[in-house]
């Protein structure tokens, strides 16, 4: 597809024209667009990866009162920005967050680089990110390609191919790039975004009003709801596991779990997983991955309940077991483990399916 023949220069004049006339009536007001510093810009943009604007809300307040700067979140420990993270899913962001305030912090005395290239050198920032980070906070021409606007994009330019394949991505990049405005590109991304997230919008679009419709080439040919092109399905896969409560003295187990597993940094019970239902032959066998993992001797495992979660492309079953401890010392070479009680549960960054867990051992535990 040849851009200049498919949008020629003064149908990017009209279409920027438009644009900006429909955002100064329609655009929407989010918490994170209210200053444009990089940390507020840089913070929000993280947790809007794969992630609605409804949920970050809540999340982003939460945020920025504990950590109101980049100096704050770079002396607080791991845990405490995980702990804050709790349900947002994908906690690699928020580890990577935390190390780069780190660097920024030590290496940059607070102040983050203003150019695409250098923001792109810190963890966790990638090129949309970056993208959004220089136009928003820094007022550069820096175009950004994510899930509201690829799909627009696609739509402008009637593109039928893949817009995840290697071709997709050069060519949408590189219409971004031709699309962004030298004044107010913050702005102007914005209204990208917005016009994607409000009108644009997967199942139904709002072609009758839309302020680009009269340079759009999927409605020109009827064909919005046929393009972007979907991609493959992916498919689920079932997985059971089983996590083991385990009581010492008013106490249960918990495990950190590694840099190499699903939910690294988060706490957990120990968690292991198993074929289907609980028998006797998979109680012991738990009882013995209990014993490797930990050090711990369990005695008297039973069932407590079953909680189901979609993550990515897993539906898990956790069934829920709950024993005492027997004997043994916990293991300190292996990834830390702590007694806890449930009146400091609280402290903890658990995965979503450990603190469901945890709230049902905080009802059935004596009193302490
Ligand atoms: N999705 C990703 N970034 C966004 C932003 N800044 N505003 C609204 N939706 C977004």
């Amino acid at each position: 597809m040849d851009l200049a023949t498919t949008f020629p220069a003064d149908s990017l004049t009209n279409l920027r024209r438009n644009l900006r006339r429909w955002y100064r009536k329609h655009g929407r007001h989010l918490p994170w667009r209210a200053a444009s510093d990089a940390y507020r810009v840089w913070i929000s943009e993280i947790m809007l990866q794969q992630t609605t604007v409804t949920a970050v809300i809540p999340y982003y307040e939460r945020f920025l009162s504990r950590f109101p700067d980049v100096h704050s979140l770079a002396d607080a420990p791991e845990q405490d920005v995980l702990r804050l993270w709790e349900g947002l899913g994908y906690y690699s962001r928020a580890r990577n967050i935390h190390k780069t305030a780190r660097r920024i912090n030590s290496e940059r005395d607070g102040v983050f680089p203003e150019d695409v290239n250098s923001l792109m050198s810190l963890p966790g920032i990638g090129r949309y990110t970056a993208g959004a980070i220089a136009s928003f906070a820094f007022d550069r021409s820096a175009p950004i390609v994510e899930a509201n606007t690829l799909r627009l994009y696609c739509r402008l330019l009637g593109y039928e191919g893949d817009p995840r394949s290697t071709a997709g991505q050069r060519l949408l990049w590189e219409f971004a790039e031709r699309l962004i405005p030298r004044r107010q590109p913050g702005d102007f991304n914005q209204a990208l975004m917005d016009l994607g997230a409000t009108v644009c919008t997967p199942t139904e679009p709002q072609c009758q009003t839309c302020p680009l419709r009269s340079c759009c080439h999927a409605f020109a040919q009827g064909r919005q709801h046929e393009i972007p092109r979907l991609a493959n399905k992916i498919a689920m896969t079932e997985v059971t596991e089983a996590s083991v409560a385990i009581r010492k003295r008013g106490a249960y187990l918990l495990r950190q779990r590694g840099d190499d597993e699903r939910w690294a940094g988060m706490w957990d019970f120990p968690r292991f997983e198993i074929d289907g239902d609980v028998s006797a032959s998979t109680m012991q066998r738990l009882t013995d991955d209990v014993r490797k993992l930990t050090g711990i001797q369990l005695c008297n495992p039973r069932t407590l309940k079953s909680i189901k979660h979609t993550v990515t492309r897993y539906h898990i079953t956790l069934r829920c077991l709950l024993a005492d401890y027997d004997s043994g010392r916990l293991h300190r070479n292996g990834t830390p483990l702590k007694w806890v009680r449930p009146s400091q549960f609280d402290d903890y960054a658990l995965s979503v399916t450990a603190r469901k867990f945890a709230r049902a051992l905080g009802a059935v535990s004596k009193p302490e």
